[in-house]
């Protein structure tokens, strides 16, 4: 863990504690299921931080059947990554749109191209990203989720030959950057499983110890 937030709420670095309502900028990481999309609502419910999440924004096209939406849907289909120079647009779109806000950006970077973009367009309008949190589930457990997930929303990437394949991209292409990040002090580990509101309370102690 980068931080000595791990600690609980008593834990500050440096003298500031964050609080609700503070602009934040945040990534949150972790395998297809993790719960990435069920606990960004909530820290974006308790800080100013727009939930940026590439597979929503994809989807969305997808549906609008878009010309970035129906290339897209052929990646998507298989569980493979769309490619960084569509997903790079998407972004600088939408940092540009911020007008203040913070971010948590949800799905994104997915690959080494993706963060060191992300660092330059940052950089230029100087901002940083405070904490990339990591969910940690094991993959037995985000394939029952996902199974559960399909039964009752029925995403179309939702079987198991395609989640399989998501965790295989997950694996090669994305679990890199953990390294990334931890070398920039960073990288937060956090226990994904157990109940929604275990890993809510786990993430809150380590945003608002930030
Ligand atoms: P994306 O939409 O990002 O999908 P993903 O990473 O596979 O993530 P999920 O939405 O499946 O999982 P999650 O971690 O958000 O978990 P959730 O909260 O939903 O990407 C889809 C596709 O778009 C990619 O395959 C790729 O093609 C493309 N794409 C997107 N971004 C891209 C990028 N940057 N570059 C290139 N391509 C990109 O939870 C899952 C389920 O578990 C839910 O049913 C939930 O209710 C349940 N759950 C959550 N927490 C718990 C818990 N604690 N206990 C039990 N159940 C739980």
């Amino acid at each position: 863990m980068g931080h000595a937030a791990h600690e609980g709420r008593a834990a500050v670095v440096g003298n500031v504690f964050k609080k609700p309502g503070e602009i934040m900028n945040l990534i949150i990481f972790g395998p297809p299921g993790a719960g990435k999309g069920t606990q960004a609502s909530f820290i974006t419910s308790t800080y100013n931080a727009e939930h940026i999440s590439t597979g929503d924004l994809l989807r969305d096209a997808v549906k609008r059947q878009t010309e970035t939406g129906v290339m897209a849907k052929s990646y998507m289909d298989k569980g493979e990554l769309v490619p960084d120079e569509v997903v790079i647009d998407i972004i600088r779109e939408k940092i540009g749109s911020l007008d203040g806000a913070g971010f948590l950006f949800d799905g994104f970077p997915r690959t080494i191209e993706q963060a060191r973009s992300l660092d330059g367009m940052l950089e230029s309008q100087n901002l940083f990203i405070e904490a990339v949190l990591y969910l940690k589930v094991d993959e037995d457990e985000v394939v029952e989720r996902l199974l559960k997930r399909a039964e009752l929303e029925g995403r179309e990437d939702d079987n198991e030959g395609v989640i399989r394949n998501r965790l295989d991209v997950y694996r090669k292409q994305t679990l890199p950057l953990a390294d990334y990040y931890r070398s920039k002090g960073i990288f937060n580990d956090i226990e994904g499983t157990g109940t929604i509101d275990d890993v809510r309370e786990r993430i809150n102690s380590v945003v608002s110890g930030l």
